[in-house]
C-alpha cells in the first residue's frame, strides 16, 4: 500500500483508526458522533443529517437531556440509523486566537470516546466536529482530533476501529496530511538518539 494509503488505516495499540470519504449517516458503527449544538435539540449538517436519518423519536430522547455544554457528549440510541447509538458531542465555535479553541474540541473528542468504552462499544465514526457552521479551521481542527483520538486509543480499549469520516475530498486531504505529520513525528520520537 501507498505511503498515503497507509496513513488512511493505521492500527494503534489494538484500535485500526481509518480515514474514509462519505456520509456519516451511512455508516455502520456501533455508534456514529453528531456534531451537535448545546441545545441538542437538532440544526443543520451533521446534525441536521443525523436526525433525519434517525427519526423523530431521536429528538424526542435529546429533548428530555436537557442539553450539552460545550466540550462534553451525551449518548442516546440510533433508531432509524443503521448505528445502535448516537454520541452527540457539542464542538466549540472557534474564537480566532483564544487558546480555549484546542482545549474544548479535543475535550469532545474525548468525551465521546470516554462515552463510547463505558458503552463496550467496538467501533465508533466520527464527522470533523466544528469544522463546518462553527467555523474552525480543517487544518488546526485535524491535528488535535488526531492527536487526541491517538493518544486514548494508544491504551487497550473496547474499541476494535475508530473512523473519521470526512464529506468532502479537501477534508480528507488535510486529515490525510495530519495523520502522516503525527506518524511521522511518532516514528521520529521512537527511533533510538
Ligand atoms: N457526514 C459527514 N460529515 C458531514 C456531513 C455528513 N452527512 N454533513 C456535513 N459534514 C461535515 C461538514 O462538511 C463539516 O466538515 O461535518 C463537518 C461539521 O460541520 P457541521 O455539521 O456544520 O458541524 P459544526 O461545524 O460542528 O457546527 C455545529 O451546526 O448543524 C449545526 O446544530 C449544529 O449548531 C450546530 C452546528
Amino acid at each position: 500500500m501507498s505511503d498515503l494509503e497507509d496513513a488512511r488505516r493505521i492500527r494503534i495499540g489494538q484500535t485500526w483508526l481509518e480515514l474514509v470519504l462519505g456520509d456519516i449517516t451511512q455508516q455502520d458503527a456501533d455508534a456514529i458522533v453528531n456534531a451537535a449544538n448545546s441545545s441538542l435539540l437538532g440544526g443543520g449538517g451533521v446534525d441536521g443529517a443525523i436526525h433525519r436519518a434517525a427519526g423523530p423519536q431521536l429528538l424526542e430522547e435529546t429533548r428530555k437531556l436537557g442539553g450539552c455544554p460545550t466540550g462534553e457528549a451525551r449518548i442516546t440510541r440510533g433508531y432509524n440509523l443503521k448505528a445502535r447509538y448516537v454520541i452527540h458531542a457539542v464542538g466549540p465555535v472557534y474564537q480566532p486566537g483564544s487558546p480555549r479553541n484546542q482545549a474544548l474540541l479535543a475535550s469532545a473528542y474525548r468525551s465521546s470516546l470516554e462515552l463510547a468504552v463505558q458503552y463496550g462499544l467496538r467501533s465508533l465514526a466520527f464527522p470533523s466536529i466544528s469544522t463546518g457552521a462553527y467555523g474552525y479551521p480543517l487544518e488546526e481542527a485535524a491535528p488535535v482530533a488526531l492527536q487526541t483520538v491517538c493518544d486514548f486509543i494508544a491504551a487497550p480499549t473496547s474499541l476494535e476501529w475508530v473512523r473519521f469520516v470526512l464529506f468532502n475530498a479537501l477534508a480528507l486531504a488535510v486529515y490525510t496530511q495530519a495523520l502522516q505529520m503525527i506518524l511521522r513525528r511518532q516514528r521520529a520520537d521512537s527511533e533510538p538518539a
